[in-house]
C-alpha cells in the first residue's frame, strides 16, 4: 500500500500553512522568499558532494537516487546531523532539486503472511500496547501477559530478525497486540509483522520518520492505531488492514517533531509534542525561537480537536541575535515522552525539557500535570529554573541563550506508582542524573531526590525508567561525548569506559537498594559507550537495559547480578531478506508480551553506531 510518495514531494502534502498566530511570529515564517533547492544545495551539500570529500557519493550519484530517500537520509538517514540546521522547506527543496521523482522503497515485502492469516488473530492475547503496557507508565510487564520468568530469561534465543531496508537508524517503540507486533521506522514505514515469525501483515507508509510507539485503541469492533511521526504528522490507521482513517498535523510550526507516544482514555488520545528548533537554531540567521511544547486531545474517531494546552505562553520579539537576526521567547519546554494517565484524580502528567530562548519560564525541566477533561494546567513542579539552551551553544553560537542551558531535560515519562507503603508517588528521572519523587495528592510536592549519575547534554537519565511497585530502576547514559553536526551520522569516538549504570532505588525514600555498574566496549570501537540511554523493560525479577555499546543485558531486580546479555552490534539474516546490522540502543528499549522480547537496535545520531534491525528473542 504506498499512497502518498508521488512525484515531487510535496511540503506537508501540499498545505503550505501560514502560523495562527499572525503578526506575533518571525517573518521569516510567513513572507520569505522561497527557497530554491540549488540554493540549498550551494549552501549545505556542495562543499562535499562536489569537492570528492573522502566518502561523500559526487552529485551525480545522488542525482540517481530518488527524491524521497534523499528526504529521508536528511530526516533520519546518514544526513540527519549535516541537516540539523535545516528547515522542512529547505529540505523539502534540495530533495526535489537532486532526487528523481517516485520513490525506491519497496512495495512489496519478500516475506508476507500467508493468505488467510489475519492481524490480531492470536489464540491467546498477551500485550504491550504503547510506550508501556499500562497508562501510568511503569514499563512493567506482568507475569502472565510476559509469559517469561527469569529461568526462561537466562535461556533466551534469537528466534527472527527483521531488516529496515535502506535505513541506518532502527529507534521506534515496538507495540504487540493479539499476536501482531506494529512498529515504526526511519525511512517512515509503519509495519504489522507477525510477532512469533516476522512476517509482514501490511505497511504504511507515514510522512516521515515514526519513533513513538503505534497505540492501540479500541474502537468497537476493532482497533484505531495511532501514532505520530517526526516531522509533525499524527495517523489514525485501521490495526486489521492498515488503512489510513485520518491524518493531521497536530502543530502548526514547521520544526515539530512527534517523539513520545500517545496515551488514550475513552476514545480520546492525548499526544505529546517536542520540537527540532534546538538544533535549526545552529544556523545564525534561525529566528530563534517559536516552538511552544503542547499536549493535543483529539477524538480517535476523526481526529477532531478537543482541547490544546501549551507549555508557555506565545512568543513575542525579544530582540535581535549579535548578527542582526530578530529573536523570540519565550519558548521550548517541549514534551518528548509519553504522558501518563492518572483516572484517580482526572488528571495528566507531562514531563517537559529545556526553554529554547529567554525569558525562562517555570514551566521547563519541570513535572505538570493537566486536567484530563479541560487540558487546564492543576499543577507545576520544576525542578530546575532558568534552562534556555539550543544546540547552537556547544559551539559558541550566536543563538544561544544569555543562560546557555545545562539543557537538562526531562526525556522521560513520569510513573505512577503505587509504593510498598501503600502510598502513590509520581516518579521522574532527568537528564540532570537525579531521578525525582513527587506527592500526587499534594500538588507534585517534592518527597525525595537522589543522584543516580553525573548528567549533562546527553546525560542521566534519558528515556526511561521502570518500575515494578517495589522499587524503581533508573541506568543513565552520561556518555562521555556528544553529537557530530560536521558530516554523516555515527561513529564518534566515545571514552570506552565512561557513562552507563543501574541503580534500583526504594520507593519510599529514594535510598539505593543496588547498583549495577555499566561494561566498558571490549573491544573499544568508532560509537561503542558504554552508556545506558534507553528505556528500562521490567518482568516479575527481571529488568533489561539496553545500551550504546548494542548490548541487550537483563538483571536480576534482588540483587543487579548481570543474567543474561546478548550482543546486538553484529549482522544478521533477515526473515525478510534486507541486509541488517544492529549497532547502539538508545530510544525505545524493549517490549515483553507472550515470552518473546522485541527490541530496535541502530542510532547513529549523537555519535552511536548506525543499524536497521529489529530482532526478536524467546526461551529456547
Ligand atoms: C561534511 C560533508 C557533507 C555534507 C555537508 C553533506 N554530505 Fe551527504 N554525505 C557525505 C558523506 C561522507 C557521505 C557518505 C557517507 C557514508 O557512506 O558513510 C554522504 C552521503 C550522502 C547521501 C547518501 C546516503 C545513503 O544513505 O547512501 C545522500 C543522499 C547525501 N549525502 C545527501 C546530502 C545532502 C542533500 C546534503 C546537503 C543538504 C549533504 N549530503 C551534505 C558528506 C556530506
Amino acid at each position: 500500500m504506498r499512497t502518498d510518495r508521488t512525484c515531487a514531494i510535496p511540503l506537508f502534502g501540499l498545505v503550505v500553512f501560514a502560523f495562527a498566530l499572525g503578526a506575533s511570529l518571525p517573518l521569516s515564517a510567513q513572507t520569505a522568499a522561497p527557497v530554491t533547492g540549488a540554493d540549498v544545495y550551494q549552501k549545505r551539500c556542495a562543499r562535499c558532494h562536489d569537492e570528492g570529500v573522502s566518502r561523500a557519493p559526487a552529485r551525480q550519484v545522488l542525482q540517481t537516487m530518488s527524491a524521497a530517500r534523499i528526504l529521508r537520509t536528511l530526516d533520519f538517514g546518514l544526513m540527519m546531523a549535516v541537516a540539523y540546521p535545516m528547515k522542512r522547506e529547505e529540505r523539502v527543496a534540495v530533495a526535489n532539486f537532486l532526487g528523481t521523482p517516485g520513490d525506491d522503497a519497496p512495495t512489496s515485502p519478500k516475506n508476507p503472511c500467508a493468505a488467510g492469516m489475519q492481524p490480531l488473530s492470536a489464540a491467546s492475547a498477551a500485550n504491550w500496547a504503547g510506550w508501556s503496557p499500562d497508562p501510568s507508565n511503569n514499563r512493567y510487564q506482568n507475569a502472565e501477559q510476559a509469559a517469561l520468568g527469569m529461568a526462561q530469561v537466562r535461556h533466551l534465543k534469537l528466534k527472527w530478525a527483521y531488516g529496515f531496508a535502506g535505513d541506518v537508524t532502527s529507534f521506534a517503540a515496538p507495540t504487540v497486540l493479539n499476536g501482531t507486533l506494529f512498529v515504526g521506522s526511519a525511512g517512515g514505514l509503519v509495519q504489522a509483522l507477525d510477532a512469533k515469525t516476522g512476517c509482514v501483515h501490511w505497511t504504511f507508509p507515514a510522512n516521515g520518520p515514526v519513533r513513538a510507539a503505534i497505540l492501540p485503541v479500541h474502537n468497537g469492533s476493532s482497533y484505531t492505531l495511532v501514532f505520530g511521526d517526526l516531522i509533525g504528522w499524527v495517523y489514525a490507521l485501521d490495526a486489521k488492514s492498515g488503512k489510513l482513517a485520518w491524518k493531521k498535523r497536530l502543530e502548526e510550526h514547521e520544526a515539530t517533531r512527534l517523539t513520545g507516544s500517545a496515551v488514550a482514555l475513552n476514545g480520546i488520545v492525548f499526544i505529546p509534542a517536542a520540537s527540532w528548533e534546538e538544533t535549526r537554531s545552529t544556523d545564525p540567521q534561525y529566528e530563534c525561537c517559536t516552538f511552544r511544547g503542547s499536549v493535543t486531545a483529539l477524538r480517535v474517531r476523526d481526529g477532531s480537536l478537543v482541547w490544546k494546552s501549551y507549555m508557555v505562553d506565545t512568543p513575542q520579539k525579544t530582540g535581535t541575535n549579535s548578527v542582526g537576526v530578530p529573536q523570540w521567547g519565550p519558548s521550548g519546554a517541549p514534551i518528548w515522552s509519553s504522558p501518563t494517565v492518572d483516572t484517580k484524580r482526572g488528571l495528566l502528567y507531562v514531563t517537559t525539557g529545556d526553554n529554547y530562548s529567554v525569558p525562562a519560564t517555570s514551566t521547563s525541566d519541570a513535572v505538570i500535570a493537566l486536567n484530563l477533561k479541560t487540558g487546564r494546567i492543576v499543577w507545576t513542579q520544576q525542578t530546575l529554573a532558568n534552562d534556555a539552551y539550543t544546540s547552537a551553544c556547544r559551539n559558541k553560537g550566536v543563538n544561544c541563550p544569555s543562560t546557555n542551558g545545562p539543557d537538562y531535560d526531562f526525556g522521560s515519562s513520569a510513573l505512577l506508582v503505587h509504593a510498598p507503603n501503600g502510598k502513590e508517588i509520581l516518579v521522574a528521572g532527568q537528564k540532570s542524573g537525579v531521578v525525582h519523587a513527587f506527592d500526587p495528592d499534594a500538588k507534585g510536592k517534592l518527597l525525595w531526590e537522589t543522584r543516580v549519575g553525573t548528567g549533562g547534554i546527553n546525560g542521566g537519565v534519558q528515556w526511561g525508567m521502570a518500575s515494578d511497585g517495589q522499587k524503581v530502576y533508573a541506568a543513565v547514559s552520561d556518555v562521555s561525548a556528544v553529537m557530530n553536526t560536521a558530516g554523516p551520522v555515527g561513529g564518534a569516538t566515545f571514552d570506552p569506559a565512561k557513562g552507563g549504570g543501574l541503580t534500583a532505588l526504594h520507593l519510599e525514600d529514594g535510598a539505593t537498594a543496588w547498583f549495577a555498574p555499566s561494561h566498558p566496549c571490549d573491544p573499544p570501537k568508532p560509537g561503542c559507550s558504554p552508556g545506558q540511554s534507553a528505556a528500562l523493560t521490567l518482568i516479575p525479577g527481571v529488568v533489561f537495559s539496553p545500551s550504546l555499546d548494542g548490548h541487550l543485558r537483563a538483571f536480576s531486580t534482588e540483587d543487579g547480578e548481570m543474567v543474561w546479555d546478548f550482543d546486538t552490534a553484529t549482522t544478521f539474516s533477515t526473515v525478510n531478506g534486507v541486509p541488517a546490522n544492529g549497532g547502539s540502543i538508545d530510544g525505545a528499549g524493549p517490549v515483553i508480551a507472550g515470552g518473546m522480547v522485541f527490541v530496535n537496535s541502530g542510532y547513529p545520531r549523537n555519535g552511536g553506531m548506525p543499524g536497521n534491525v529489529l530482532l526478536a528473542f524467546g526461551p529456547e
